[in-house]
């Protein structure tokens, strides 16, 4: 099994990013690709720079990388309560080639933030928004209070509730 995993982040120190590496990291017997969103960073979506130029390779790689995974695992950074500019911009570009953006992947979706709320909501932004756009929702997990819960030496989570919970997760999307 291809588990393709990446922050929806603006960061390259995420924080939702080291989430994503340790979720992936729980999956027993899989090829794990970590992905940086940035390296399919594209011009800011116009509709003219469209009819212009068309839609950038970057898009038809992104979708390329999603089509060639069985499973993915996408963390959230939360950005004035909604999905940071990283990932909408992205996420744009791909619509334009078509709507089956996440072509019916398997999919957890987790975010975390420094703060008490865990990216509450942009995750559940995005779990009513990502089947739309042929995500098959597996589940989701917000991990709050991110410097607590998770040691970056370690690279893993801490907080044994929430550790078992993303366990579950992990084991129900490989099943
Ligand atoms: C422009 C901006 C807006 C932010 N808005 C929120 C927010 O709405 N909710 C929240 O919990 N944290 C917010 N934060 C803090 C982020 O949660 C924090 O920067 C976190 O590290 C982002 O995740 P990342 O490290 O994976 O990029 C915001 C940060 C920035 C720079």
């Amino acid at each position: 099994m291809r588990i393709l995993a990446f922050a929806a982040s603006n960061s390259s120190i995420s924080i939702n990013q080291q989430l994503a590496a340790y979720a992936a990291s729980l999956a027993d017997d899989a090829e794990i690709e970590m992905l940086d969103i940035h390296d399919y960073e594209m011009p800011i979506y116009r509709h003219d720079r469209e009819e212009e130029s068309g839609i950038p390779q970057q898009a038809h790689d992104f979708l390329a990388k999603v089509g060639a995974a069985d499973a993915l695992i996408i963390s959230f950074a939360e950005h004035n309560g909604i999905y940071t500019a990283a990932f909408k911009n992205l996420f744009d570009w791909c619509s334009r080639v078509g709507r089956d953006v996440w072509q019916e992947k398997p999919m957890v979706l987790l975010a975390t933030s420094p703060g008490g709320r865990g990216g509450k909501g942009v995750l559940e932004f995005a779990i009513g928004h990502m089947p739309r756009f042929g995500g098959n929702l597996i589940g989701h997990l917000s991990v709050p209070s991110f410097g607590e819960n998770f040691d970056t030496g370690a690279g893993k989570l801490i907080e044994d509730t929430l550790d078992i919970q993303l366990r579950g997760l992990i084991a129900k999307l490989t099943s």
